[in-house]
Formats: C-alpha cells, sequence, structure tokens
C-alpha cells in the first residue's frame, strides 16, 4: 500500500509515522521546508511522546520520507490523505478550509488512475462531496472517490490513540474505495480495533459531535465543582461516583482552567456555525462555549483572590501553559487568557513548561522564563498550577515553599492533595474542593 500524507502536522506526521508500522510506504508532502530540514535530520519538529523513535527507525527502513514535492507522491499513490490544518476562520468562527481546497488543487494535476482521495483533517459536513466537485472540474478524465477519515487521536497520547483506535470511521459511497480503506486498517481490524463505514456526512458530522460531545463533559464537570466549592461537596468524589454509571463513563471528567487545544474550540465553534447555517442550532454547544470562555476568566479572578492586597507587585510561579501535559502546543492555551490577565492587573509572572516555551514563548510577551520548577518559585508570592504535567506531582511542597516569599497555592489541576499542601505551609485553593 502506497500512502501520500499532505500536511506533517500533529495529526499528519503521527498517522504517516504510524502507517508505516503496519508496513505501508508512506511519502508526507508538507511546504514549509524548517519543518522538512528538521524531519530529514531525523527529529520530529513537534513534541509527541515515541515519534522521534518511530520516524527514525521507518525513515531508516526506507518506509517514510519526507518531501516539499507533491507530484511523485500523489502520481504513485493508492491513497492520498490531507490532514493540513482547518483552523477557525478569523471573524466568523467557521472552520477556515483555503489550506485544503489549496492542496486539492495542488494534487489533482497529479492523481493518475483510480486514487482514494481521503480527508483526515475535520471538515464540515459537506467537505469531502465538495472536494469531489472540484476534482471532477479539474479532471474529468478520472474516476473520483473523496473518503471522510476523520481522526480521533489526542496529543500527547497520539501513538497510542492510533495504533488503538476505539473505533476507525470510514465515510464513504464508493465500494472500491471500501476496499482500499479496508485493506488500509485490515492490521488494526485484525488487532480487533472496528473499522465503521458510513456516509460521508455521518463521518463528518460524528467527528464534531463527539468533540462537542466531549467538550460537554468538560463543562458539565467544571460547574458541577463550582457548585461543589458552595455546597461543601468534593468534585473528585462527585465525578468519581457518577462516572461509575457506565451511561456516563468516567473519562473527560476532571475539572480545571477550562478546555483548550488545536481541537475543541474551534470545532465547537464551527459545529455550532454549521448548526445555526442549517437551522438546527445547538444551544447547549452554544453554551458549552460561553462556559468554556467565561471559566478561563474566573481562573484568572481565583489567583487574584488568593493574592492577599491585590496582584500589584507581585510575583506569580506558573507551572505549565500548553494547554495539556505531554505536548508542546500552545493553540488555545488557557494560560493564554489567564496570564496576560494577572499580568494586566499588575503580577510579574515567572513560568516553567517542560516542554512549551519554544512555542509559547512569542505568545506571552513579558514572562520570565525559568529552566525548573525550583527556580520558577524562588521568591515568589504565589505559585500557580495550569498544566498538570507528571513531574509537578512529584514535587516536594515542602522544599517549594521554603523557596518562596508568599504561602499561596492555586491548584487548577487538583494536582495536589489538600491535606500535604496545608502540611507544607501552604493557603490552598483548587478546583471544586470545599
Ligand atoms: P498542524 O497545523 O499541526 O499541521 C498542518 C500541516 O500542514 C503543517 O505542517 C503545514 O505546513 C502543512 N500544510 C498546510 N498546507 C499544506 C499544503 N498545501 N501542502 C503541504 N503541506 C501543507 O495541524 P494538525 O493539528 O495536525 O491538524 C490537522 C487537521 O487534523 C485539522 O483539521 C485538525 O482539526 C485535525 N485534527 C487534529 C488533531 C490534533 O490533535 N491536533 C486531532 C484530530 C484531528
Ligand atoms: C481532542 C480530542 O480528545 C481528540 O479525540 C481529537 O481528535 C482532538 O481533540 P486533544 O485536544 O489532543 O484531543 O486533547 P484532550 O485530551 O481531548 O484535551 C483537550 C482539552 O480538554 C485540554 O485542554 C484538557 O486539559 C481539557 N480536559 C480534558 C479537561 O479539562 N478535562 C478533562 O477531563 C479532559
Amino acid at each position: 500500500m502506497k500512502i501520500c500524507m499532505i500536511g506533517a502536522g500533529y495529526v499528519g506526521l503521527v498517522s504517516a509515522a504510524c502507517f508505516t508500522e503496519f508496513g505501508w510506504n508512506v511519502t508526507c508532502v508538507d511546504n514549509d521546508p524548517k519543518r522538512l530540514d528538521e524531519l530529514n535530520a531525523g527529529r520530529s519538529p513537534i513534541y509527541e511522546p515515541g515519534l522521534d523513535d518511530l520516524i527514525q527507525r521507518n525513515m531508516k527502513a526506507g518506509r517514510l520520507i519526507f518531501t516539499s514535492d507533491l507530484g511523485p507522491a500523489v502520481k504513485s499513490a493508492d491513497v492520498v490523505f490531507l490532514a493540513v490544518g482547518t483552523p477557525m476562520r478569523r471573524g466568523d468562527g467557521y472552520a477556515d478550509l483555503s489550506y485544503v481546497f489549496a492542496a486539492v488543487d495542488e494534487l489533482a494535476p497529479h492523481i493518475d488512475g483510480f486514487t482514494v482521495i481521503t480527508t483526515k483533517s475535520t471538515v464540515p459536513v459537506g467537505t469531502s462531496r465538495q472536494i469531489e466537485d472540484r476534482l471532477k472540474q479539474l479532471r474529468p478524465d478520472l474516476e473520483t472517490a473523496v473518503c471522510s477519515n476523520p481522526e480521533f487521536l489526542r496529543e500527547g497520547s497520539a501513538i497510542q490513540d492510533f495504533t488503538h483506535p476505539d473505533r476507525v470511521l470510514v465515510g464513504t459511497d464508493s465500494e472500491k474505495a471500501r476496499a482500499v480503506m479496508e485493506a488500509l486498517y485490515r492490521p488494526l481490524a485484525l488487532r480487533g480495533s472496528p473499522v465503521m463505514f458510513v456516509s460521508r456526512e455521518s463521518a463528518e458530522l460524528a467527528k464534531y459531535a463527539a468533540n462537542a460531545f466531549l467538550a460537554l463533559k468538560i463543562s458539565f464537570i467544571n460547574e458541577i465543582s463550582d457548585l461543589c466549592e458552595q455546597v461543601g461537596a468534593d468534585v473528585q468524589e462527585v465525578a468519581s461516583a457518577i462516572g461509575k454509571d457506565r451511561r456516563i463513563g468516567d473519562k473527560f471528567l476532571h475539572p480545571g482552567p477550562g478546555y483548550g487545544g488545536s481541537c475543541f474550540p474551534k470545532d465547537v465553534s464551527a459545529l455550532v456555525r454549521t448548526a445555526r447555517e442549517y437551522k438546527a442550532p445547538l444551544s447547549i454547544i452554544e453554551q458549552v462555549d460561553r462556559v468554556n470562555h467565561e471559566r478561563k476568566i474566573a481562573m484568572a479572578k481565583r489567583v487574584e483572590e488568593a493574592a492577599t492586597g491585590g496582584l500589584r507587585g507581585k510575583t506569580i510561579a506558573v507551572l505549565g501553559v500548553t494547554f495539556k501535559p505531554n505536548t508542546d502546543d500552545m493553540r488555545d492555551a488557557p494560560s493564554l487568557v489567564i496570564l496576560p490577565l494577572l499580568q494586566e492587573r499588575g503580577a510579574t509572572i515567572r513560568v516553567f513548561d517542560p516542554q512549551g516555551r519554544k512555542q509559547a514563548e512569542p505568545l506571552l510577551p513579558g514572562v520570565v522564563w525559568c529552566e525548573s520548577s525550583l527556580e520558577t518559585v524562588k521568591d515568589a508570592d504565589i505559585l500557580v498550577v495550569i498544566t498538570e504535567w507528571n513531574e509537578f506531582r512529584a514535587l516536594d511542597l515542602n522544599l517549594v515553599r521554603a523557596q518562596m516569599r508568599g504561602d499561596a497555592l492555586v491548584d487548577l489541576r487538583n494536582v495536589f492533595q489538600p491535606a500535604t499542601a496545608r502540611e507544607a505551609g501552604f493557603r490552598y485553593a483548587s478546583i471544586g474542593r470545599a
């Protein structure tokens, strides 16, 4: 099986590397020369645990190639994946499909014979059909089959998610394309992962519906955590109790500073726009978006409340700024809202993140970057945990407290036990625990 993957980002790169593990030959095409230089030197341009090793191993075996030259890769491919970005469009909140259609226009002249073209990018319902129409215009000589194959991997556990998916979803109405996609994913089917074939519209909408539902769970537990604080309940006990009900499930019930990342915020926004356009508004999901926006602002307020006498002149030590642990991705990270609000109120911010600095530095002007947790907390008045990197859990809070000037600890991810934090001398504030 020969695959052409267009886009070597978080999804394209992981998918390409994992497909080579199945024994397939993958040419990964990107138009960012810096990214290609790094890849061709055997280094992943993004931080994703295990990815460097996978790339190096499969490049060595000759199964994985990185190039900017789309032509030969498309010509020889059985399947061409579109894995380019679909960010939120400025101004109106729809998905920006300009990268998708630019790639379609670039690849069209090179298709040679029956080739499955498939979207891996998250695209609004109807897009695969529009791509097919575009290809028919550009190449009336071809038999075209455009599939939808949305990706459900999470950053930080992307390789495990890709190789052990809850399901693989393929939207197609072409029998010929279905046979190719079945062969492509046979290695996963043999291991017991369900490979589902549905209509293109169902596949496209299912991706958005899944992300919107997960975002809803997070906003729900965040609001429940606020209520827990008022009534003297513990959100972790509540989440654990309701999560045991298999109809609810225990995943995605961790309260925090609001969801971020490259998917939930933009996909919730795009789905809301699609629903309004089709006059079937998703009022619940519109509220999820609003709750999440307000959540980040409320978290800045919580830090302000922890400071005795206001934030002016105070030093805040911040641990973790990426949108979640085990990634360097800063897209829509809650820290990008919280930290500027704290700076506006006159605080000096010192930051440590195990992997995020390179991407975060240009986005967080005016903060002081540190090389370790202990360096960050030195002489700080307040310590704030925004991202739950594992290494923060292992911190000796007595040592941390001894380095600090103040005694406030605001734990936005419930990384620490309240009793341990108090024993170390902290005034401890966490989420949803009275
Ligand atoms: P990304 O921005 O990390 O990567 C996109 C890559 O495409 C970049 O390297 C860019 O240089 C390249 N590119 C853009 N136009 C190109 C062109 N014409 N030719 C060649 N290369 C081109 O994006 P991502 O996070 O990998 O997301 C890609 C898609 O997958 C999005 O639609 C996203 O919603 C979806 N998705 C992302 C995740 C995730 O965890 N990041 C998970 C599931 C689905
Ligand atoms: C998400 C989807 O989970 C994945 O299926 C899709 O393909 C891409 O988008 P990702 O954004 O990588 O994946 O990470 P995820 O683990 O879903 O976390 C997203 C955000 O929600 C993070 O900011 C995270 O901190 C937050 N979150 C997640 C919570 O606040 N609580 C939770 O219980 C789970």
